[in-house]
């Protein structure tokens, strides 16, 4: 397929299956008209099996740039010719750049993009502060180092299968405090920011968290988001947590990163969180 028109307009795509709701064209092409850059960006259903075959076809007809969604992070990863150090990190990749030699520069924004939302947008801290992350699947995984490199008093992993939580925690001691636990072990503790990897809101659970975790002041952000406040969000409201917040915000971050990568500009956030907050609810 030809990736670039006679005009000349550059062509970037999201990958993902399912794809039809990515809210990422909508993103990219708010950034695109505030700054001013010529370029088209489309989402593309890739088969499960197929993502090495579609993202070379689309680098070869002179596509430019790929976000990747679920499932093909860790395809990403395989296919991408040179890796940040946060892409080796987190193990996945969700942007790909074509360079000039042809090669194809793979990274990662996700946690980049939660924890711009979470000091910037939301004005919360995390330097010093007791972390609890819930889940140890690739979401809490793509955001560890990020998050470390803020400097927390001290990040704990909780998860259902204790061993993933606690192989995380060993793979990022290098970079601060890491612990991995059960959610039983969690009692008699208590946390200054709450961040909810799970999956579990997808199927309308909630992760077996004990009582009295919410420390003086807690902030509970979950990385999901949707129109309606998610059971975790729900949670936190009823046990009084400070501030709680979905993953709108860590959206648009870290498609800014993204854009910022490919087109070298860094894009204002808040109005497109505005326009996106509004599109959800309306
Ligand atoms: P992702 O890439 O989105 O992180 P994943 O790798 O499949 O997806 O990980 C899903 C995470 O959600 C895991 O930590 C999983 O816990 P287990 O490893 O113990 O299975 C967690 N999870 C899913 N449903 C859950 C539920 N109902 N309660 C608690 N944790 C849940």
């Amino acid at each position: 397929m030809e990736q670039t028109n006679s005009i000349g307009i550059d062509r970037y795509a999201v990958f993902g299956n399912p794809i039809k709701h990515s809210r990422s064209p909508q993103i990219h092409t708010a950034f695109a008209a505030q700054t001013g850059q010529r370029l088209s960006y489309r989402t593309q259903l890739v088969e499960l099996g197929g993502f090495a075959s579609a993202a070379r076809e689309f680098f070869d007809g002179g596509g430019k740039g790929l976000n990747i969604t679920v499932p093909f992070k860790l395809d990403a990863f395989a296919f991408a010719t040179e890796l940040s150090g946060r892409a080796k990190r987190a193990g996945a990749v969700n942007t790909l750049a074509a360079q000039g030699d042809g090669s194809i520069y793979g990274d990662n924004t996700d946690g980049v993009g939660l924890v711009r939302d979470i000091e910037q947008n939301l004005a919360w801290e995390i330097a010093g502060k007791r972390l609890l992350l819930l889940g140890a699947g690739g979401a809490v995984r793509g955001i560890l180092e990020p998050l470390l490199k803020r400097h927390p008093a001290l990040v704990v992993v909780a998860n259902r299968s204790v061993d993933k939580a606690q192989q995380l925690a060993r793979e990022f001691a290098d970079l601060g405090e890491v612990r991995g636990c059960s959610y039983e072990a969690l009692v008699g503790n208590r946390y200054d920011l709450l961040i909810n990897g799970t999956s579990a809101g997808l199927r309308g659970e909630m992760p077996p968290l004990p009582e009295d975790i919410i420390g003086d002041g807690c902030c509970c952000y979950d990385l999901t988001y949707g129109a309606a406040p998610t059971p975790f969000m729900r949670w936190a409201a009823s046990e009084a947590a400070w501030a709680v917040a979905d993953g709108l915000g860590m959206l648009v971050e870290q498609a800014a990163e993204s854009f910022c990568i490919w087109r070298g500009v860094r894009p204002a956030t808040r109005p497109v969180i505005e326009m996106l907050r509004a599109s959800l609810v309306g």
